[in-house]
């Protein structure tokens, strides 16, 4: 049961939300795998950060092919990271500390453990269990060829055979099979997941892949990948982001609008900028994350940009932005910042994921500048902190921790690792279990190891270092989330002209300004009012003096 207000049904739209990667948060009974338990034995440390929820990523029954993104049950707690039980604990451990609980949904796929894929591979073609996925004949004479030439999400094709023949659909792993969402026993059995999370006092719901659900393939034979990525996404297209899928979103609000206060929900849509109000309105999800700033570099033009255009969608739709540097499937922000701005292509984007191209350990590639990685992560985290909207924050990235690129191609664990045949690394560099002790079995993390090998420079980033140094991020977050109340009362700021392209600065309405120098050359303030600094300052003279790449935040 919630110990929340009722009356406050708007608490997310500032919220500082804090994403934790279960199996590597902290492992409270040594088998070397986060577990449930430990969250709860963090529940101290979550609140004094100051966070006002956690955001869980799937903590369910899964063969972890896809680090727990193939969900086998959706209405329980893998055993390996504890019980309903544990959880209920957690969730009051959390709640009694005034932090409100997120969970992750993964409504496009199921794993292939799930109950009804095995049902569906035994019933065989044409029965109600197979309707429940999107099972295929091959082409070909004797349907031996692929149904289509699409390339999955983590690399290789997207469909695989099964033994009588017939092919089924996965927009990501082989073990990921994509779920029919015109099959209503899916869309009643979502509703069930959702109130079934919901009426253990769950706060809010995470949709992952949320512009995916609903898909046409109606049409015979198929469209080449060509094709398809040749027809506009407008509400559409065979696959993504068709208008459809809102029906889902409206149904699910309707529930979401019986509890008090309303869940809140965040979608996970990866779609063009202008119909991002399709999922962040009050009768759809009610908000959605804003990916923008993690394909940017640290560059004064591309947030300003980032920034005006975000805040003017979210007004528009009656949601509030939210703003991500990192998150569980991104290189760390540290590090992006650290080395060389990516390739990028025609339309802007970057031409591989954002850092990932470095990361390859090419012996010729650019040296990881870790120091000033981290002093541009500083001040772009408290630019973020101080804007209107939500902010989401990745497990470690209080700690100032850095992308483990030193992981051997024997420990990794990310599809995308081997479905590339190493080609791309994967996400596995920001996974690796958080070092909570400077030295010790896995930094303190469990009493056994981890089921990744953590450097040994996660010592130097291990919360007992950082509790002790002033000066570390884990206390720039922690001041910065503290202050960060002050600026809550209003959604909206206004940008200050600074003179400077390299300078950005905006004033909140009770009259707080952020200022941050995304450049080298030191900029001049007038001000004696410094409330928090991402990197020493001096004020002298009614003016603080802001060197490169460094943010203040100037109390009104
Ligand atoms: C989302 C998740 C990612 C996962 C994918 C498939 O993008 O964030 O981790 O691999 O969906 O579920």
């Amino acid at each position: 049961m919630s110990i929340f207000p009722a009356s406050d049904a708007n608490w997310w739209r500032q919220a500082v939300v804090y994403q934790i990667y279960p199996r590597s948060f902290a492992d409270a009974n040594g088998d070397g795998l986060g577990d449930i338990a430990g969250i709860t034995s963090r529940a101290d440390y979550l609140q004094q950060l100051g966070v006002d929820a956690v955001w869980l990523s799937p903590f369910y029954p899964s063969e972890l092919a896809d680090g727990g993104y193939d969900v086998a049950d959706y209405r329980n707690v893998d055993p390996r990271l504890g019980s309903l039980a544990d959880f209920d604990k957690m969730l009051s451990a959390l709640h009694s500390r005034d932090i409100r609980v997120i969970v992750d949904i993964v409504p496009n796929h199921t794993s292939d453990q799930h109950e009804w894929f095995q049902a569906a591979l035994k019933a065989g073609r044409g029965s109600p269990e197979r309707d429940r996925y999107i099972f295929r004949e091959g082409k070909g004479p004797n349907g031996d060829e692929i149904p289509s030439d699409w390339v999955a999400s983590f690399g290789g094709p997207s469909w695989t055979r099964v033994e009588d023949g017939q092919w089924y659909l996965h927009n990501f792993a082989p073990q990921q099979p994509d779920l029919n969402w015109s099959n209503p026993d899916v869309r009643a059995d979502f509703v069930k997941t959702i109130r079934f999370w919901a009426d253990r006092g769950v706060d809010g719901f995470r949709i992952d892949v949320a512009h995916m659900l609903v898909k046409d393939l109606s049409m015979d034979p198929l469209p080449t990948k060509e094709e398809l990525d040749a027809i506009p996404v407008d509400g559409n297209h065979p696959m993504w982001d068709r208008d459809e899928v809102q029906d889902v979103y409206a149904q699910w609000r309707a529930v979401f609008n019986e509890y008090d206060p309303p869940r809140m929900a965040v979608a996970e849509a990866w779609v063009a900028s202008d119909r991002v109000p399709r999922y962040a309105n009050p009768h759809s999800l009610g908000q959605s994350f804003n990916f923008d700033l993690l394909e940017a570099d640290f560059d004064a033009v591309q947030f300003r940009r980032i920034v005006t255009h975000n805040l003017s969608l979210a007004a528009g739709s009656g949601s509030s932005s939210t703003w991500v540097l990192s998150n569980h499937d991104v290189v760390r922000h540290p590090t992006r910042y650290g080395l060389p701005n990516p390739a990028r292509r025609a339309d802007g984007k970057p031409a591989i994921k954002h850092g990932q191209e470095w990361l390859q350990r090419d012996p010729d590639g650019p040296v990881l500048q870790r120091e000033q990685g981290l002093r541009r992560a500083r001040a772009a985290t408290t630019f973020i902190l101080g804007l209107p909207g939500s902010t989401y924050i990745y497990q470690g990235e209080e700690l100032g921790l850095h992308e483990v690129y030193e992981l051997d191609s024997s420990e990794r664990q990310d599809p995308t690792f081997f479905r590339t045949h190493g080609e791309e690394v994967g996400r596995d560099g920001c996974r690796v279990p958080l070092p909570w002790t400077a030295s010790g079995t896995s930094h303190g993390f469990g009493a056994n190891g981890s089921h990744f090998p953590q450097p040994d420079w996660f010592g130097k980033y291990s919360v007992e270092t950082e509790e002790g140094d002033l000066e570390s991020p884990l206390r720039m977050y922690r001041s910065a989330l503290a202050l960060r109340k002050q600026l809550e009362t209003s959604e909206t700021m206004e940008w200050i002209e600074t003179g400077r392209d390299d300078v950005l600065a905006f004033e909140r309405p009770n009259g707080w300004k952020v200022v941050t120098n995304f450049g080298t050359e030191p900029y001049a303030y007038a001000t004696d009012t410094v409330a928090l600094s991402s990197e020493p300052v001096f004020v002298e003279n009614g003016k603080v003096e802001i060197p490169g790449e460094t943010t203040v935040w100037i109390a009104g």
